[in-house]
This record gives structure tokens, sequence and C-alpha cells, in this order.
């Protein structure tokens, strides 16, 4: 594969919000590029303690009314309806992908390794971030949108409960997907020269 085709697939890369349930790609596609981006993302000290739940159909839509019953008990009723308005355009999106730590596995190292105590739980939230972008990214080379959101901790009881989720794996991020009802909206770019440095 060349530069080219890497760079243009991390352009292809958006945030797509208007998402449908007519996906360009079967499930188990989707299982697969999720599965594969488990295998291949790079961890510090290899821990590999990113721990992933794909929610395809009526599992995904079952997560977005948990949201709405979550976010339901902390915002005001009268303020409710826009809130209920992005949480039903998740939900109109095929799936989900909830991102997890597993904390045993940061404390074990913070254990092993102490003099990098402080660091175990930044680099596992970056690897976890590596994934999210290589599924993110992966998935957008196949047409399929997405967009990413953090909802925990205000869903993370309920999430577990669910779908049985193990104590020690941390709710990171949820990554909707979906077909593309619309494109993603026009993107405003910093100078790089003030934000990237080169020397020699
Ligand atoms: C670490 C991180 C956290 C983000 N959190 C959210 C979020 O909670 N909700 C949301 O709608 N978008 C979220 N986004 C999406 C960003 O707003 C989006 O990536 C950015 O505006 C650039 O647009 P693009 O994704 O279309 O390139 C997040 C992106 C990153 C990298």
């Amino acid at each position: 594969m060349s530069k080219t085709t890497l760079q243009t697939v991390a352009e292809t890369r958006r945030s797509v919000y208007a998402l449908n349930k007519n996906l360009p790609i079967s499930t188990n596609d989707i299982n697969q590029i999720v599965e594969h981006a488990l295998l291949h993302t790079p961890s510090s000290f290899n821990s590999q303690s990113t721990r992933l739940v794909v929610l395809h159909g009526a599992e995904h839509e079952k997560l977005w009314e948990i949201a709405k019953a979550e976010l339901a008990k902390i915002v005001p009723a009268d303020k409710f309806a826009p809130t209920e308005a992005k949480l039903n355009m998740f939900k109109a999106g095929a799936g989900t992908v909830l991102f997890f730590e597993d904390t045993d596995v940061v404390k074990g190292l913070q254990e092993q390794f102490s003099a990098y105590a402080d660091n175990f739980p930044i680099w596992a939230d970056h690897a976890n971030a590596m994934t999210q972008y290589a599924i993110w990214t992966t998935l957008a080379s196949e047409n399929v949108g997405a967009n990413l959101q953090h909802y925990n901790p205000v869903i993370d009881a309920k999430v577990a409960s669910t779908w049985d989720i193990p104590a020690n794996w941390q709710l990171r991020a949820q990554l909707v997907f979906g077909g593309i009802e619309a494109p993603a909206g026009e993107k405003s770019f910093a100078p790089v020269a003030d934000r990237l440095k080169v020397f020699g």
C-alpha cells in the first residue's frame, strides 16, 4: 500500500453524525475490522490492555436508550429535548463499538515497573485512542460513517450490568457507526506553521 492510499483514507475519516442502518458491508466485515485493529494496534510494553465490545442492531439501540435514561436523571426535564434528539441521532446508526481499558493490566504494570507508574494509565489511553483511530479510519475506507462519543462514566454501571462487563473493564469511548445519510460538514484547519516545527 502506498503513502498516498494511507493519506487518502486518513482524509476520508470524518465525524459523520447523520447515520442510518444501511451498512455497505456486512456485520461480519465490521467485526473483522474491529478484531484486526484490536490485534495490530501497538500498546506500551505490548500490554494489550484495550478491550472492545461491538453492539449491532437492537443491542446498539439498547445502548442509546440506556444513555437517554441515564441522562434524563441528570439533565433538567425542560432542557432534555436537545439531548434526546442528539441521542436519537446516534440510535439511528447501525452499531456502536465500546472501548474499554482493563484496569487490572494497568495496575499490574504499575506494580511491575514502578518507575513508570504514573505513565501507564496515560499510555493505556494512548493505545486505546490508537485503536479507536484504526477502526474509525478502516470503517471510513469501506464507506462506513462513524462518530466518537464519551458518555462514560454516566452510562458505565448500566452498560456493565446489561452486557455483563467485567468490573476491571473501564469504559473510555463509544464509536457510533452506520451508513452515511449525509456527509460530514466543512472542516477548518489551524495553520500548520503554528503547529509544526521542522529542523534539519
Ligand atoms: C479524543 C477525541 C475526543 C472526541 N470526543 C468527541 C465527543 O465526545 N463527541 C463528539 O461528537 N465528537 C468527539 N470528537 C470528534 C471531534 O470533534 C472531531 O474529530 C473534530 O472536530 C475533527 O472533525 P473530523 O473528525 O470530522 O475530522 C472527539 C475526537 C477526538 C480525537
